[in-house]
């Protein structure tokens, strides 16, 4: 974080200092024009043809028959769990290892979330354990009103075993596919497959509209249910009728001429950060004890790249590296913390393998920005490669609490708390 509080990710890329920052926007004059464009046509409003052909540009991209602009990912979660019937009371699985935006959109609704803990190398919801929550939910009478899986870092959580999980269980899938526009599982987008999908557009995203989500669905029922909750449940009568509580969560047409000229650079500002991954993944490659998160996944969007550190291989742990580079200017941040540690949800029910609590122990994403010129990548894989130089291997450094804590836990063994 920055001094007078703002998130250092979304500060404007070349402002002036030299700080390398993690994920900030990447915009340009196309944006310029486009925005120009927008506010000279006098659309400054949340309608607008700018919103409407956004919509249908991010709906063919992501080949859903329908989309909704809003005006944020979280927006676009709490609109499409209401829309699949979550009620409150009810439990909804969410992946330990995500933002606390997705869990945030359950409480919004009144219903519980209920941590399930994810798989070592993408970091992304284990499919077995959610099947064992999903039954032990079962068991235990509890009404289970969807899973959210996220798509972590940009990578597609795995589908191929999720799905049929859910469908055997009745249960409908919301995609948080926040991170992950640009990515596919099996040739097909992400955000296309639950009942519904949603995305972000927030200033540190692949794309961004400065601040903005959408939801995406086949299911027009359940679009134009969102569409009318977004827009104040307004009745379409001439005064201002009202048979709902609504919300005011819709996209100005202004930022989404933002986003449509993002979308038009979404697959080069893509392979900008796949190239930033690939440089990362070479430069690790002799370093035993290093792997990338999700390095299997060959059509995720690349969105952040991150490291695992073994510090009983490497001798050294990942803070020290993010000291090193923190010491250069140069922004790096640790893996999310697992939402079953965030004292808001302390005494939430979980089902944990240790997985989640490793990666944020030993994770650390390094800076993957599309706007991320030659000579800053030069220069933050310089300080990585001086501090691997430096550092002595095997030595026994002293390690940090959470990691001794789970040192001797036996993973697979999850327990389902209650
Ligand atoms: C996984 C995940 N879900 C939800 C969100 C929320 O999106 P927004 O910031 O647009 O509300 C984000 C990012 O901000 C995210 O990373």
């Amino acid at each position: 974080m920055a001094v007078d509080g703002q998130d250092d990710t979304q500060r404007p890329a070349g402002s002036g200092h030299e700080r390398v920052l993690l994920s900030p926007p990447d915009v340009g004059p196309l944006e310029e024009s486009y925005l120009l464009r927008a506010l000279r046509s006098g659309w400054v409003a949340p309608v607008g043809p700018e919103i409407d052909a956004f919509e249908r540009e991010v709906a063919e991209r992501v080949g859903t028959a329908h989309a909704v602009a809003l005006a944020s990912g979280t927006a676009a979660l709490h609109l499409a769990l209401m829309a699949v019937d979550v009620r409150p009371g009810d439990a909804v699985i969410v992946p330990t290892l995500t933002f606390v935006a997705t869990a945030n959109a359950v409480v919004y609704t009144g219903a519980e979330p209920v941590f399930v803990d994810c798989e070592p190398e993408s970091g992304n919801l284990d499919p077995e354990l959610l099947d064992r929550a999903l039954r032990e939910l079962r068991r235990a009478g509890r009404r289970v009103a969807a899973v959210l899986p996220v798509d972590m870092f940009g990578s597609c959580a795995d589908y191929g075993r999720i799905q049929p999980i859910c469908a055997a269980a009745g249960v409908p899938v919301v995609e948080d596919a926040a991170e992950a526009l640009g990515a596919t599982l099996d040739g097909r987008p992400a955000g296309s497959f639950g009942r519904a999908g949603i995305l972000s557009f927030n200033g540190n995203k692949i794309i961004t509209t400065s601040g903005g989500g959408m939801l995406v669905s086949d299911d027009g029922a359940l679009v134009d249910r969102c569409r009318y909750l977004s827009t104040q449940a307004r009745q379409p009568v001439p005064h201002y009728e009202h048979t709902d509580t609504g919300y005011n969560y819709r996209l100005s047409n202004l930022l989404a001429a933002v986003g449509r000229a993002q979308l038009r650079r979404l697959d080069s500002m893509m392979a900008r950060r796949r190239a930033h991954r690939s440089r990362y993944a070479e430069l690790f490659a002799p370093t035993a004890g290093v792997r990338l998160l999700g390095a299997g996944d060959p059509a995720a969007n690349c969105w952040l790249t991150s490291i695992v550190v073994d510090p009983e291989a490497t001798g050294w742990q990942a803070a020290e590296l993010a000291a090193h580079l923190a010491a250069a200017d140069i922004e790096t941040r640790p893996v999310w913390k697992p939402m079953h540690l965030q004292p808001v949800f302390a005494g939430a029910r979980t089902l944990l393998t240790g997985t989640a609590e490793r990666l944020f122990a030993t994770g650390l994403t390094l800076p993957s920005g599309s706007g991320m010129s030659r000579q800053q990548l030069d220069r933050v894989c310089a300080r990585i490669d001086d501090f691997l130089r430096r550092s002595p291997r095997g030595t026994d450094h002293d390690l940090p609490e959470v990691r001794r804590a789970h040192d001797t836990e036996s993973v697979g063994a999850a327990v389902f708390t209650s």
